[in-house]
């Protein structure tokens, strides 16, 4: 017989997973087991406050769908998924940053310039990135996945207003490293505040819904790690209070009034100057 107490149970519990055939998988469910054992001891855990967590996962699991993870959610407002991409991040590179739910793959190829602008309103921007490794050399191999929000503040997959592929794409940069996408500036948008991880617990503390204006980039480059991050708007109101902690220093950018008929000319931008915000993207050997 197994006497099963305060000072045993957790080792027992833990233990008990020593099958697992996976040596990655038996560490990640025993660490998982201590580490929710310690918190249970730590915080003395009452029966009520345990049926009212389970009772809260059971509202994360009824909301969720195909189009529709409460769970992420969860991750981001817990910070874990930032926590997640810092874990990830090589600091001799560009930091990773949140993927968010809303790219999906196949997102159309472009040619280098891109313009995504077509008939959405909000304010012309030009973004130029330049694409290269740890030391500045160019990767004129890599290629970029795009994707941000409209004026509206909604991605076009929940806003039928939209078209199909509304301001996203996919292209490869020039032989310098280089790209240019002509767009609308992105808007600061709400996290959803329909479910519980809003309702029952990020409300409840007086936090922020808002996550600060961005786009989200996807740069991948054969011999190199891929970076999934996203690149901020330094004067968003929102910096600050990130509802996702997804703001890193690095990936905030700023917008220049850069004189240049070509490109005012090409995208049809009265006068010569046009708002630019040029970022690089380090990315990390294999
Ligand atoms: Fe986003």
């Amino acid at each position: 017989m197994k006497d099963m107490g305060l000072a045993t149970v957790t080792e027992a519990v833990a233990q008990s997973f020593a099958g697992l055939p996976d040596a990655r998988q038996r560490e990640l469910v025993q660490c998982l087991v201590k580490a929710l054992h310690q918190y249970a001891r730590d915080v003395q855990l009452t029966h009520t406050e345990w049926r009212a967590a389970l009772t809260f996962l059971h509202k994360v699991g009824d909301i969720s769908s195909d189009s529709r993870s409460e769970f992420s959610l969860l991750s981001d407002v817990l910070g874990l998924s930032s926590l997640v991409d810092l874990l990830a991040s090589d600091p001799a590179v560009t930091p990773g940053s949140v993927l968010g739910p809303f790219h999906t793959p196949g997102s159309p190829w472009l040619s280098n310039p891109a313009d995504l602008t077509g008939a959405n309103a909000g304010q012309r921007v030009l973004l130029r990135a330049r694409v290269c490794d740890s030391a500045g050399q160019a990767l004129p191999g890599a290629s970029i996945d795009f994707w941000q929000n409209a004026a509206n503040g909604l991605y076009w997959q929940v806003d039928l207003s939209q078209p199909t592929d509304n301001l996203r794409c996919q292209l490869k940069v020039g032989a310098d490293g280089c790209c240019e996408i002509a767009t609308i500036r992105a808007v600061p948008y709400e996290i959803p505040t329909d479910g519980p991880a809003w309702l029952d617990l990020v409300e409840p503390a007086g936090r922020s819904a808002w996550r600060p204006a961005h786009f989200h980039v996807i740069v991948s480059a054969s011999g190199y790690r891929t970076l999934v991050t996203e690149i901020f708007d330094a004067e968003d109101p929102y910096l600050d209070s990130d509802a996702v902690f997804g703001v890193r220093e690095a990936l905030v950018g700023r917008y220049q009034n850069v004189a240049d008929p070509e490109a005012c000319a090409r995208l049809g931008l009265p006068g010569e100057k046009v708002p630019v915000m040029s970022f690089e993207i380090r990315l990390a050997p294999l």
